[in-house]
This record gives structure tokens, C-alpha cells and sequence, in this order.
């Protein structure tokens, strides 16, 4: 007589049988409380241009915006992050417009805390689309970017945004120093409840080229990279000492960007300090997913949906996201 062979004592598959019980026992989930939306805003009125280098994003004056912000508070996404497009006759080597209380961000913040209180917005700190090198700070006679003189912009930006109403400030320029000294400038302004997000660690990464199209330093920028300040794409210890530093210095969130390449660090950040974790699915993340679904190649919907949940999983409380609305918007049908 042939005997049988011994049965598996388990077997992973019987929780994979149904959709019921895969949703019973799936251990990450997204809402569109997880979403931030980048977006890029204009000078003038019923401006709207595409970028083209980001199918389905696109630049747009601060009426326009008020349209993008109501859908936001329908779908629930909690977060609208600014990021401006500065006429080029407003750009000079220090983008000392950064710090007008009068320029376009600072008016943005207003207009929309004005009419959608209740959805938080965030603005980046950060000299690049001021600057007529597109460089994110002020550079010496040799073109080296002048860490401690750029804090000082940075802070009077960051205090512009405060002035102006704005929740969350996010310093993208990774300048040493810059969250403890944006910190104490708020504090000692009164601004006690503005939130700093710290890019903490940024990477100088390939993968922003879309968006430098977006604000518009792609060409300013030309050939010269930001290597001298965003970090090496092979560090990954360094990464949570710069968190540590931003930590310390009082930043109430920190963001590992770019995301997908950049998961691993994620999880070692968010294992290390269970801080609240965010991180950023940049220009050239999205550009890949439109490019390969614009092909047929990929399912553009169920790739942007696993991509999105891989950041949960790997640990970040949130994702500054442009795919926010489409995914709030499937999300929400389900
Ligand atoms: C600049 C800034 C960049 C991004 C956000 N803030 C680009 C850069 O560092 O050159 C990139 C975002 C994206 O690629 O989506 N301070």
C-alpha cells in the first residue's frame, strides 16, 4: 500500500481563497486621509498649463486652485502642499522673493485658509524657484551654496508662510541647520502651531527632473546638480542621522523623498523613531507609471494603487502623492 504524504500542519493559501478573508487578515490598508497633493500654482487668473513631462498635472493660477482644493475636502485628503511657479523677472541670485510677504505663495495660503479653513495646507521652504540658478540657496564667488546665509533666507521664508497663515511648513533645501533655526524664528514669532514636515532625508535624485520642469528650474538649473548639499543616493545610516539632527531640532514630522527606490529607508527611519513618516512619491515616480500605462504596458490604476500601499507597508503614515485624487477617487468607489 502507497502512503500518503504528510499534509502541510499550513497552508498560506486557505487566507488567500476568498476576498473576504484576504481583506479580513490584510495588514496595510490606504485611505485618502494618507494623501498629500502637490500642486503647482501660477500668477494671473484661469491660468492652467500641462506639464508636459507629468500627463495629467498641471500648473495652474489660484482661482483655478480653488476647484482642486474643493475636491480635496470631498474626497478627504487632508493636505494641499504649494509649490510655486515664480515669474522669471522675479528670479535673482539670492530669491529675495522668497521672503516677500506679498508674493505668490503667501497670497495663495491666504486665499485658500480663507475659503477651505478646514483642509490644511503646507508650503515648501526652499530657494529654487526664486533663485535665478535654480540652485536651492545663496552661492559664494565660486558657486558653492552658502549653508548658513541660505538659513537665513529659509527662516524669513518660513516666516512669511507662518504670517501668511500656512499649517505646515516643509523645508526641502537640506541646509545644516535649517529646522532648528526655522523652529526658534516661529516660537519667538508666536507662530506655536505651525507644523514643520522636514525633508529630512532628501536624496540628490534623478528623479525630480519632471518637476523641475513643473516650477520651471529646469532650465536655470542647466547641467549643474544638488549634489553638494542632498544626499548620496548610497547612504542609508546617514539618513537617520539627519533625522536625528531634524528631530532634535524640533521638526514635528520628517519625509524620506524620493519613495519608491527609497523604501528601505523608510522602514529604518520609521523603526528607529516611530516618528510620524511621510514620504514623497516625486515627479519622476509619477512620470513612470503615466509613461509605461500611456503604452498599455502597465495597468495604470492597479499600479499606481500597489505602489502607493508599498509605502504603507514599508511603514510612512502618509505619501505626498500626485496621483491623490485619482486614488482618493478610486478609493472611495470601492
Ligand atoms: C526643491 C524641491 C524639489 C522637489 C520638491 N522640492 C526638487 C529638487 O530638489 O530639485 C521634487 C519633487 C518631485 O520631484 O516631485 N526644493
Amino acid at each position: 500500500m502507497r502512503t500518503l504524504p504528510p499534509f502541510p500542519a499550513s497552508r498560506p493559501r486557505r487566507l488567500r481563497r476568498d476576498a473576504f478573508t484576504r481583506a479580513l487578515v490584510r495588514e496595510n490598508r490606504l485611505a485618502p486621509e494618507d494623501f498629500i497633493l502637490p500642486v503647482f500654482v501660477l500668477e494671473g487668473t484661469k491660468q492652467v498649463q500641462d506639464v508636459p513631462s507629468m500627463p495629467g498635472v498641471q500648473r495652474m493660477s489660484q482661482d483655478m486652485l480653488f476647484g482642486v482644493a474643493e475636491q480635496c475636502v470631498e474626497l478627504g485628503i487632508p493636505v494641499l502642499a504649494l509649490f510655486p511657479n515664480i515669474d522669471a523677472s522675479l528670479k535673482t541670485p539670492d530669491g529675495r522673493e522668497a521672503t516677500n510677504p506679498d508674493g505668490l505663495i503667501p497670497r495663495t495660503v491666504r486665499a485658500l485658509k480663507e475659503r477651505f479653513p478646514e483642509l490644511g495646507v503646507m508650503t515648501d521652504v526652499a530657494l529654487d524657484p526664486y533663485t535665478s540658478h535654480g540652485q536651492d540657496g545663496v552661492l559664494d564667488e565660486t558657486g558653492y551654496i552658502i549653508n548658513d546665509v541660505t538659513v537665513e533666507v529659509l527662516t524669513a521664508q518660513a516666516l512669511t508662510h507662518a504670517a501668511a497663515g500656512v499649517d505646515i511648513v516643509a523645508p526641502s533645501d537640506m541646509m545644516d541647520g535649517r529646522i532648528g533655526a526655522i523652529r526658534s524664528a516661529l516660537e519667538a514669532g508666536g507662530h506655536i502651531h505651525t507644523r514643520i514636515m522636514a525633508y529630512s532625508a532628501k536624496y540628490a535624485s534623478a528623479f525630480y527632473g519632471p518637476f523641475r520642469d513643473a516650477v520651471g528650474t529646469r532650465g536655470t538649473l542647466g547641467k549643474s546638480d544638488k549634489k553638494v548639499y542632498q544626499m548620496d543616493p548610497g547612504n542609508s545610516n546617514e539618513a537617520l542621522r539627519e533625522v536625528a539632527l531634524d528631530i532634535a531640532e524640533g521638526a514635528d514630522m520628517v519625509m524620506v523623498k524620493p519613495g519608491l527606490p527609497y523604501l528601505d529607508i523608510v522602514r529604518r527611519v520609521k523603526d528607529e523613531f516611530g516618528m510620524p513618516t511621510f514620504a514623497y512619491q516625486v515627479s519622476g515616480e509619477y512620470a513612470m507609471i503615466k509613461a509605461a500605462a500611456a503604452n498599455g504596458w502597465l495597468d495604470h490604476d492597479a499600479v499606481m494603487m500597489e505602489a502607493l500601499l508599498a509605502f504603507k507597508r514599508a511603514g510612512a503614515d502618509g505619501i505626498l502623492t500626485y496621483f491623490a485624487l485619482d486614488a482618493a477617487r478610486l478609493l472611495r468607489q470601492r
